[in-house]
């Protein structure tokens, strides 16, 4: 097919070649080549010719770059959270809309596990103690931190991610708790021991409680004053999901007030956090930019999705995952 007949896509940012290629084979391929997010004004500018869209999660998909789209028939995110986008409106304007579920499941369960063992065991305020010349003697008390195995971890939403990190607290012999929309007898029977509970029951329990739910109208500040209010003082946070799902301002007091023993956060509100957000100053704090699907084959993965999905539904074809496939 010549280039010209060939249907035009843009995508958002240099993204691993896996998906890239594939794309090259079959469409006429425009890609933003800046570090930061394609400017807005450029973005409505390009999607005014374009038949596909290759998005992130930087990318806000909504009514105002639809209408600059006429020609728009998909939007296939990298992404398996997809709060950026307008499904609603997209499907109003026959716009399918692709995600990449499935293939950062385990990457993102990994990075959750890590940031509880390292907020739980102080790893990062140690390595700095050691960089900034304090290391003089093993101390007794110096750097103590809470014990991950045999703790009671609390999972809220139990979906793929959730799940995964079932399996990682089982290997630590932790007690495991979910809540969410609703009960999951299948996961009990694979995890015995797993015990189903409201919110706030979950909360009182936890040592830890781990987010693993998308950020909609419902789960917006899911986390607020009144939750840290019941939680143990000795209990820690991780926050893998999206920013929003805690309020930032009642996050700080609480662990101002010492309602919180510590956060492990890969997600903020807003991304990326304002360098003078008191969050950043407490030491029980670790933040990290994002990076739970960051490993190269999860983000090799999900370029490769990403593409798969912008192509069958160029083609009409079924997609590998459809947000809208009602359309
Ligand atoms: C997602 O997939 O939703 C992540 O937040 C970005 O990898």
């Amino acid at each position: 097919m010549s280039q010209e007949a060939r249907p035009k896509v843009y995508v958002t940012r240099q993204i691993e070649q896996t998906g890239l290629q594939l794309l090259h084979e079959v469409c006429q391929v425009d890609i933003w080549p800046g570090e930061m997010p394609v400017p807005r004004e450029v973005l409505l500018r390009e999607v005014a010719a374009c038949d596909g869209l290759l998005a992130l999660v930087t990318d806000k998909i909504d009514e105002e770059l639809l209408q600059a789209a006429p020609k728009l028939r998909v939007v296939s995110n990298m992404a398996v959270g997809y709060d950026n986008i307008d499904v609603a409106a997209c499907t109003r304007c026959g716009v399918l809309v692709g995600n990449t579920p499935g293939v950062l499941t385990d990457t993102t369960a990994d990075l959750a596990f890590a940031l509880l063992m390292a907020t739980a065991r102080r790893v990062v305020e140690s390595a700095q103690y050691v960089k900034s010349g304090h290391w003089r003697t093993w101390g007794p008390l110096t750097l103590l931190g809470a014990d991950v195995h045999h703790a009671t971890l609390g999972i809220v939403g139990f979906g793929r991610i959730g799940r995964e990190m079932a399996k990682r607290g089982r290997g630590f012999d932790m007690q495991l708790l979910y809540c969410g929309n609703h009960r999951d007898e299948q996961a009990e029977r694979d995890f015995p021991g797993l015990t189903y509970l409201s919110k706030a029951e979950l909360l009182r329990q936890s040592d830890f409680v781990s987010l693993h739910l998308p950020l909609n109208a419902h789960t917006r500040y899911y986390l607020g004053a009144a939750e840290f209010a019941i939680m143990k003082p000795t209990a820690i946070v991780i926050n893998t999901a999206r920013g929003p799902i805690i309020d930032p301002v009642a996050l700080v007091q609480a662990l101002q007030k010492g309602q919180l023993a510590g956060a492990g956060l890969d997600v903020t509100d807003p991304e990326p956090i304002l360098l003078t957000d008191p969050l950043l100053q407490l030491p029980n704090v670790i933040i990290l930019p994002h990076i739970g699907s960051a490993s190269y084959t999860a983000r090799a993965q999900m370029s490769l999705k990403a593409a798969q999905n912008l192509i069958a539904a160029l083609r009409g074809e079924p997609m590998y995952s459809c947000l809208n496939p009602q359309l």
